[in-house]
């Protein structure tokens, strides 16, 4: 950091917030959606500090009118009486993966697998840009939690089971969002889930993290400990209690050890809905300083909140201590001096150079598990070549939950190939395609299954969640995928499309070769590459690999911290042919 630049921007700081009334205050902590009624008064009338997209209508069809909108918004915020910018801020968690067109990128956990950080450093680098390129500041991301049980349905948000590694890969990814921030081109990131949010007894997101606060300092903390030393502008509150506490009311951990501990002098944002759900004021007082106050929330924070200082439950120097937080950050920015996107980026969004980048992603995050007889490489004269399974043939099944939508897409989306578009690139025979294993193409030399989970986000991807079917094993449909080739002695090469490992050891054990593809993103034809021999495997293990159900009968899974259990395949583990 520059340090005269940094004494000036404390000096600005401190000169503005002089001249501000709570009103003014309380509505830069306040952050609403683009697209609720009223958003566009509210930011006049209510004095709005930042704006999320994440779920609902977009801001427009075109890139251009994503920025042409926010812009209209921008230009509200600076006619209000001191012209204080706004923040826009993304659910951009693989990419800018909530526009369709933009680049999509492995997620995380297949980025754990690559343990490569120059590559996660320049994912995340065209991850800003494309989301500047679509109007964009800020973006919640990285998820840096460290699962502890794959039951959990973000297992896949995070990059992997080993602190060690997601230290390492957390650095490369603010380094690589945040730039030297001022850039046009950079955004904010965001830590999060502050803290817990992977370490749930038995996986429930949003339940109780149990462990004491040794195992949290040690397990956990490291990678924030590190995203603030490479000052990162945001950490995100969870949704989990830490012994019984809510973690957005938890003041210990959020100002005691993250902002005077730590030393971390960026914006602590709540998560979804938080004033209402987790305590009103007391998440204020435990030094949350933006509230995504949607959904009806905003009127209740504001005014709650106002209520608060007047009753002198809430100090003026907690509200003092929030602002200047929030202002540092939009200086830092530069959006006093560029409030506006950049409308030259867009030519940028989901070239041929950063699908190129997405593509060595996907090569490097496939993880061998099993190689018999030498199945793999495949050779590209092989005469015919039989493609089973759904996910073989969808980008959206292969790219998982925070693709397009919310909950993902089971559809194609714009941009992107399929798995089986780089097979039929790759191979000089004939590639037929059995969507469900039903033609009986049993004169093929090779089959391919892709097989997987569907697409899911957050709790509708928990294991065990009363609103869903979800399993830790194949569907037996899936199952069937693959018997049905294996047992006409076709020799089969299964690709597993999954947020999490599963517990398969019986496809394994009946399969020729077996790979760990989780979640691709938008360049499914990087997977071809691998199998025909252009680029070996040099994926590994970022999560411990399950025996079997029972692995999951205690709070946590198979993970390497709790050597109770013997994993089919340790941390770290990945073949190559
Ligand atoms: C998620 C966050 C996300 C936020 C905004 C929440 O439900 O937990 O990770 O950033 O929504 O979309």
């Amino acid at each position: 950091m520059n340090v005269s630049k940094e004494v000036q921007i404390e000096q600005k700081v401190d000169a503005l917030l002089k001249l501000m009334t709570l009103e003014e205050k309380i509505g830069q902590m306040s952050q609403i959606r683009h697209f609720e009624e009223s958003a566009d008064e509210h930011i006049t009338e209510k004095l709005i500090g930042s704006i999320i997209h994440t779920e609902g209508p977009t801001p427009g069809k075109t890139a251009l009118d994503w920025q042409k909108r926010f812009t209209e918004l921008q230009k509200k915020a600076l006619a209000t009486r001191l012209g204080i910018p706004l923040l826009f801020a993304v659910d951009a968690v693989h990419g800018q993966n909530t526009y369709e067109g933009a680049t999509i990128f492995p997620h995380n956990i297949g980025l754990g697998a690559t343990q490569n950080e120059e590559l996660v450093e320049k994912i995340a680098s065209i991850t800003a840009l494309e989301s500047q390129a679509t109007g964009f500041n800020w973006v919640f991301s990285p998820c840096i939690a460290i699962p502890f049980n794959e039951k959990w349905g973000r297992v896949y948000e995070a990059f992997s089971e080993s602190t060690e590694l997601t230290e390492k890969l957390t650095k490369a990814s603010v380094k690589g969002h945040q730039g030297n921030l001022s850039d046009p081109t950079t955004v904010m990131a965001t830590a999060k889930h502050f803290i817990g949010d992977g370490a749930t007894d038995f996986g429930v997101e949003g339940g109780e993290t149990s462990l004491d606060s040794k195992q949290i300092q040690n397990r956990l903390l490291a990678p924030y400990k590190i995203a603030v030393k490479e000052n990162i502008g945001a950490v995100m509150a969870s949704f989990n209690t830490v012994s019984g506490i809510s973690m957005h009311a938890h003041k210990a951990l959020i100002t005691d050890t993250l902002k005077v501990g730590m030393n971390f002098d960026g914006i602590v944002v709540s998560d979804w809905k938080g004033y209402s759900r987790f305590g009103e004021n007391d998440i204020i007082n435990a030094g949350i300083d933006v509230i995504m106050a949607v959904d009806g929330d905003l009127e209740d924070f504001q005014d709650g909140l106002k209520a608060g200082v007047e009753n002198k439950t809430v100090k003026m120097s907690r509200i003092d201590d929030a602002v200047k937080r929030i202002l540092r950050q939009k200086f830092r920015l530069g959006l006093f001096e560029n409030p506006f996107p950049e409308a030259s980026l867009i030519s940028k969004i989901g070239i041929k150079e950063h699908r190129d980048i997405a593509r060595q992603a996907v090569r490097e995050s496939l993880v061998l598990l099993k190689n018999e007889k030498n199945v793999l490489p495949l050779s590209k004269e092989i005469k015919k070549i039989v493609v089973v399974g759904e996910h073989a043939n969808s980008s959206g099944l292969q790219s998982g939950g925070w693709t397009i939508h919310w909950q993902g897409t089971k559809e194609n989306y714009k941009g992107a190939t399929t798995i089986l578009d780089g097979i039929k690139k790759q191979a000089k025979g004939q590639v037929v395609y059995d969507k469900d294993a039903t033609k009986k193409y049993f004169d093929a030399d090779i089959a391919i299954i892709v097989v997987g989970e569907l697409p899911y986000a957050e709790f509708f991807g928990d294991i065990d969640h009363e609103s869903n079917q979800l399993k830790l094993t194949l569907t037996e449909t899936h199952q069937k995928y693959i018997k049905t080739y294996q047992e006409k002695g076709i020799k089969t090469v299964v690709v597993l499309v999954s947020g999490r490992p599963l517990v398969v050891t019986d496809e394994i054990a009946q399969s020729d070769a077996f790979i760990a593809a989780w979640l691709l993103g938008s360049e499914g034809d990087g997977v071809a590459e691998v199998l025909f021999g252009d680029f070996n495997f040099s994926g590994k293990l970022p999560h411990s690999w399950p025996k079997g159900i029972k692995d999951y009968q205690s709070k946590y899974g198979p993970n390497f911290w709790d050597n109770t259990k013997e994993p089919l395949f340790k941390f770290g583990y990945g073949l190559k042919y």
